[in-house]
């Protein structure tokens, strides 16, 4: 084998040829495995490598682009998978040997590969056998992760850094309520909490993930799934105070939104900050195929807002960092720390190989998963 190739076979991606009203609608109408012919080396720049994909992260954005809700749109068609890992099978000239070789096992970064980065590479999803992606998109696999958490790090993390630490300037010693503390970025949150020394009051729907969600740190969980199912969650406030000495919350993030978003704002110490990080509970805010506006637009009270002394911050991640990148460095650096030290460990609870891509995504889309859920392009990590 030479340094820069490994002999490439055909493989198989997904497509999606479409954006569709909603995500489910894409996945079901717009959305195709087809065969793939591995990406020709003369055709690329000298600073590629080609990766063979071996696991990619099935993410909530990935769902959203399918509908061109999401705020980056790729053009159509495109593969999706915003993050993946595997094991570099081709590498440019231009490639310094420090940094790639044939047969490394990197990560990708989403922000400069993939469907959701500005140029050329958005074509590349992890949703497939083969990607192509520049040499400053590549990162080694930190020891001891497997190929889904690796495709499982960046994303969830980043997101909950810059929610909690960037924006909320979380400290130890306080409480935190962590809404949506199942899903990929509400589990990430929980662990940087406890990381920083925070006290976490975890919300879900299910107690069977709610139990998990407390033994991977979470000191306190509450079910606010309604009982009468006449509204999205049912009262928990006094349960909140209770935990609390009766001061409520420091913080909340709030990566669900909707009827969630005004219960908190009722266990809420005055002068807490209200990260506004997600809206999974109400996924059609925004209109679909593509076209922009939000004409169901999440609502908060002005009123509950100005007597708790609220401070309510918008947390987009990408958006924020493309507007001071220099708020990633420090980021960056302090989560490689924390994996490093074995401090911080993605979990997965669902895998599928590609063919059932539309499993896979279903399953994220209905909440069925717990942390990270994965695809595997080909065999098993
Ligand atoms: N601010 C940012 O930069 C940023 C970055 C990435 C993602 N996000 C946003 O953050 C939100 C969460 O993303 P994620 O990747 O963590 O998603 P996820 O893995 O699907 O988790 C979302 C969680 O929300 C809970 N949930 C409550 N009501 C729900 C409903 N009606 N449908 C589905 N889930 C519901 C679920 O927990 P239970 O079943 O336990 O209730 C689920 O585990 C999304 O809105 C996403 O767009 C924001």
């Amino acid at each position: 084998m030479s340094r820069m190739e490994v002999k490439m076979k055909t493989g198989q991606r997904v497509r999606v040829s479409e954006f569709a009203e909603n995500p489910l609608e894409g996945v079901d109408k717009f959305l195709r495995i087809e065969e793939q012919v591995a990406p020709n080396p003369a055709t690329l720049n000298a600073h590629d490598v080609i990766i063979e994909v071996k696991s990619a992260a099935v993410g909530w954005v990935d769902l959203l682009m399918t509908s061109g809700q999401y705020q980056h749109q790729p053009p159509l068609p495109y593969t999706p998978g915003l993050e993946y890992s595997g094991v570099i099978a081709w590498v440019g000239a231009d490639v310094d040997d420090k940094f790639a070789n044939v047969g490394d096992r990197v990560l990708v970064d989403g922000f400069v590969t993939g469907p959701r980065s500005p140029g050329e590479y958005q074509q590349y999803g992890g949703f497939a056998t083969y990607a192509v992606a520049p040499i400053n998109a590549i990162r080694k696999i930190p020891s001891g992760f497997s190929f889904d958490q690796a495709c499982n790090l960046l994303g969830s993390y980043e997101t909950a850094y810059h929610c909690l630490i960037t924006c909320g300037q979380l400290q130890a010693g306080e409480t935190v309520l962590i809404h949506g503390a199942s899903g990929a970025t509400g589990l990430a949150a929980v662990h940087i909490a406890k990381l920083v020394g925070a006290t976490v009051i975890a919300t879900g729907r299910s107690d069977k993930k709610l139990q998990v969600v407390k033994e991977q740190g979470a000191d306190h969980i509450i079910n606010c799934k309604s009982e009468d199912q006449k509204s999205g969650v049912r009262r928990f406030r006094e349960e909140v105070k209770a935990l609390t000495g009766g001061r409520g919350v420091d913080m909340v993030y709030d990566g669900v939104g909707g009827d969630i978003s005004l219960e908190s704002m009722r266990c809420v110490s005055f002068g807490a900050r209200f990260l506004v990080v997600g809206w999974a509970s109400t996924p059609f805010v925004a209109k679909g195929k593509g076209q922009r506006g939000a004409p169901n637009a999440n609502m908060l009270p002005t009123n509950l807002i100005m007597m708790k002394g609220l401070k309510v911050l918008g947390c987009p991640t990408v958006i924020s960092t493309q507007h001071d990148a220099s708020i990633r460095p420090e980021r960056l650096q302090k989560i490689m720390q924390w994996v490093e030290a074995g401090q911080l460990k993605p979990y997965i609870s669902h895998t599928f190989p590609l063919s059932e891509i539309k499993s896979a995504m279903k399953s994220k889309w209905a909440g069925d998963v717990i942390g990270g859920c994965v695809v595997h392009p080909g065999a098993s990590s």
